[in-house]
């Protein structure tokens, strides 16, 4: 396999270039990320991020063969020969595959991606019926690996003030907890031309996402909530 991998030290480069390695990979090699440890063997000034190696923790989305996927369960198997690997578009490089993800944290932030319940706390857990736990699959399981948010035109031009779709459905996974008594105050800090209303329904972030969710349908129910407050 030959990758040819987008290469910048700003410490030492004056500007970004690209870089092929040849690889072979081994039957064990079942992975991109196996791939790319490979290439790093052969230099091991290339630099990525990566940490489970089992799509949970998010670290290693990179945009492959110009998408946004995490390399550890993207198999070889169902890549070309060629691969190109450059860092997540719209975020500053840190280096090589490195992306400062403050920004993209800062929105996250931005959500209170917590329950607030004024309640005093019950002995045991606050309780929800099946029905009520099953209004947050497909919400709970983002792992916040940005794909979706890199992939997204609307927060490449405002990544400060477009909350962006990985935010925005960590809004919704609060919105739709029972548990959650904040709804009133979370809508009102979405109610922005930009929080919220920069999604132009461009359905990227569906595309990108790794685990398969869906932040366009979130961004949609939080909108439709904010049409029925009005009326
Ligand atoms: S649907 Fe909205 S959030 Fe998703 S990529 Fe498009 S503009 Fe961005
Ligand atoms: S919604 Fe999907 S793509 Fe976006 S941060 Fe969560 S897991 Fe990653
Ligand atoms: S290394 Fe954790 S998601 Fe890929």
């Amino acid at each position: 396999m030959k990758l040819s991998i987008y290469r910048f030290d700003p410490d030492k480069d004056e500007r970004p270039y690209m870089k092929d390695y040849d690889v072979t990979p081994d039957a064990s090699d079942r992975m991109l990320l196996d791939v790319l440890v490979k290439a790093k063997v052969q230099d091991d000034s290339l630099s990525f991020r990566r940490s489970c190696r089992e799509g949970v923790c998010g670290s290693d989305a990179i945009n492959i063969n110009g998408k946004n996927g995490l390399a550890c369960i993207t198999r070889v198997a169902d890549l070309p020969r060629h691969v190109t690997l450059r860092p997540l578009p719209g975020l500053p490089v840190i280096r090589d595959l490195i992306v400062d993800m403050t920004q993209f944290f800062k929105q996250y932030h931005s959500i209170k991606p917590y329950v607030i319940n004024n309640d005093p706390p019950p002995e045991r857990e606050r309780l929800q019926s099946p029905q009520e736990r099953e209004e947050l699959d497909g919400l709970y399981e983002c792992i916040l690996c940005a794909c979706c948010s890199t992939s997204c035109p609307s927060y490449w031009w405002n990544p400060d003030k477009f909350v962006g779709p990985a935010g925005l459905l960590q809004a919704y996974r609060f919105i739709a907890d029972t548990r959650d008594q904040a709804t009133s105050e979370r809508l009102d800090n979405l109610e922005d031309p930009y929080r919220l209303f920069r999604c132009h329904t461009i359905m990227n972030c569906v595309d990108a996402c790794p685990k398969n969710l869906n932040p366009t349908r979130a961004i949609n129910k939080i909108k439709e909530l904010l049409v029925k407050r009005a009326v």
